[in-house]
C-alpha cells in the first residue's frame, strides 16, 4: 500500500466559550479517524486552532476589563487542556489570531480582489451608541414586527416563525446596554458569490467532495438546478467585512474595515498547517497545493454552508488567479452533528 498524505481538521472551536460535550463529539470521532490512518502507516496530521475573532469578544474583553488577547489566551489554554483530558491529539493547535493567517487572509484577498469579485454596499445596522458599537442580530431583541410578540431575537420570532432584519423588530432593544439602538449605514464590502455559481455547481454536484445528502441540500437551497423548471438560483453576495470597532483583522486595502470572522477562520486551517511545517521542517506548498495530498475537513452540519460554498469559493479563486496557491481537487467535507 503506497503511503498517503492525509490533512485534516476539525471546525475550529470559539473562543468565546469552553468546550461541551457537543464539541467532544465531532473532535473525538475525527481523533479516532486520524489515529486510524496514522496507525496504517499513512503520513496523516490533525490540525485545529481557536477561532478567536468577532463582537462576542470585543464584548466580553471589555465587560471584563482586560483586553482580547488576554481573553483568547486563557481561552487557548482552557481548550487545549480540555482536548488532551479527552485524548484528542492534535498534530497543531494555533489560533486565528496568528500572523500567519494575516499574512494567509492577504494572500486570499488580494485574489479576490484581482478576481473583481468584491464589491461595496451601504448597509444599515442598529448601533449601540453607549457601547459604541454596531450590532449583530443576537445582540438585538425587541418586538415580532408580524405578530407582535415581544422579547424576540433579532433575526426571526420564535412565536411566529418570520424571519426579518433587526431593523425591522419594533421598540428593539440592545442587550449589551439595555438601551435604544439607533439604525446607522456603514459600508461594507460584500463577495459577488454568484460569479462562481458554475465552479460551485460542478464542484458540489459532480466528483466526491460532499455526501450526496449535503450536495442535494446545497441544491436545494442555495445553488437550484440549471437542469431543472426553476433553473439556477442567484448566490447572494456574501457580507465579508464589518465596520470598526470589531476584533479581527484589519482589511489592508479597506482602513477602519475588518474581515467578517467567517472569512478569516477557515483560513486559520491553512495557518495552522504552515506553523507545524515550520515546526517540522516540512514545505506547506505539499500540503495545500500538491495533488498527491488528501484535505479532510470535518465539521458539525450547522456550518455546512460555509464549508462547501464560501470555502471552495475562496480556495479556488486563489488557485485560479495565482496556480500556485491553494488547492481543491482532494478535498472532501464531512458534516455530522456538532
Ligand atoms: O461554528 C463554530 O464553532 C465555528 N467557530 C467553526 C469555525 S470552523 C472554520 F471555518 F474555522
Ligand atoms: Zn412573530
Amino acid at each position: 500500500m503506497s503511503k498517503r498524505r492525509i490533512l485534516v481538521t476539525a471546525a475550529l472551536p470559539y473562543a468565546n466559550g469552553p468546550i461541551h460535550l457537543g464539541h467532544l463529539v465531532e473532535y473525538i470521532q475525527t481523533d479516532i479517524w486520524v489515529r486510524f490512518q496514522k496507525i496504517r502507516g499513512h503520513h496523516c496530521i490533525f490540525l485545529c486552532a481557536d477561532d478567536t475573532h468577532g463582537t462576542a469578544i470585543m464584548i466580553r474583553a471589555r465587560n471584563e476589563g482586560r483586553s482580547e488577547e488576554e481573553v483568547i489566551a486563557e481561552a487557548s489554554e482552557d481548550h487545549q487542556r480540555d482536548f488532551a483530558g479527552f485524548h484528542i491529539s492534535f498534530d497543531n493547535y494555533g489560533s486565528t489570531h496568528s500572523e500567519e493567517n494575516r499574512e494567509i487572509c492577504g494572500e486570499i484577498w488580494n485574489s479576490i480582489r484581482q478576481a473583481g469579485l468584491v464589491t461595496e454596499k451601504d448597509v444599515e445596522q442598529l448601533f449601540d451608541a453607549e457601547q459604541g458599537t454596531f450590532l449583530a442580530d443576537r445582540f438585538v431583541r425587541g418586538t415580532c414586527p408580524n405578530c407582535k410578540a415581544e422579547d424576540q431575537p433579532g433575526d426571526n420570532c420564535s412565536k411566529c416563525g418570520t424571519t426579518y432584519g433587526t431593523a425591522d423588530l419594533i421598540d428593539p432593544v440592545s442587550t449589551l446596554s439595555g438601551t435604544k439602538p439607533e439604525v446607522r449605514t456603514a459600508k461594507h464590502l460584500f463577495i459577488e458569490l454568484e460569479q462562481l455559481h458554475d465552479f460551485l455547481d460542478e464542484w458540489t454536484q459532480s466528483g466526491d467532495h460532499l455526501q450526496p445528502e449535503v450536495a442535494n441540500y446545497l441544491k436545494g437551497h442555495f445553488l437550484g438546478d440549471p437542469d431543472s423548471e426553476e433553473g439556477s438560483k442567484p448566490l447572494r453576495d456574501w457580507d465579508i467585512s464589518r465596520p470598526a470597532p470589531y476584533f479581527g483583522f484589519e482589511i489592508p486595502d479597506s482602513p477602519g474595515n475588518y474581515w467578517y470572522v467567517w472569512f478569516d477562520a477557515p483560513i486559520g486551517y491553512i495557518a495552522s498547517t504552515k506553523q507545524w511545517c515550520e515546526k517540522n521542517g516540512e514545505n506547506l506548498a505539499d500540503w495545500w497545493r500538491s495533488d498527491d495530498t488528501e484535505i479532510h475537513h470535518f465539521l458539525g452540519k450547522d456550518i455546512t454552508y460555509f464549508h462547501t460554498l464560501f470555502w471552495p469559493g475562496l480556495l479556488e479563486t486563489s488557485r485560479s488567479i495565482s496556480p500556485a496557491l491553494f488547492l481543491r481537487e482532494q478535498t472532501w467535507i464531512s458534516t455530522g452533528r456538532h
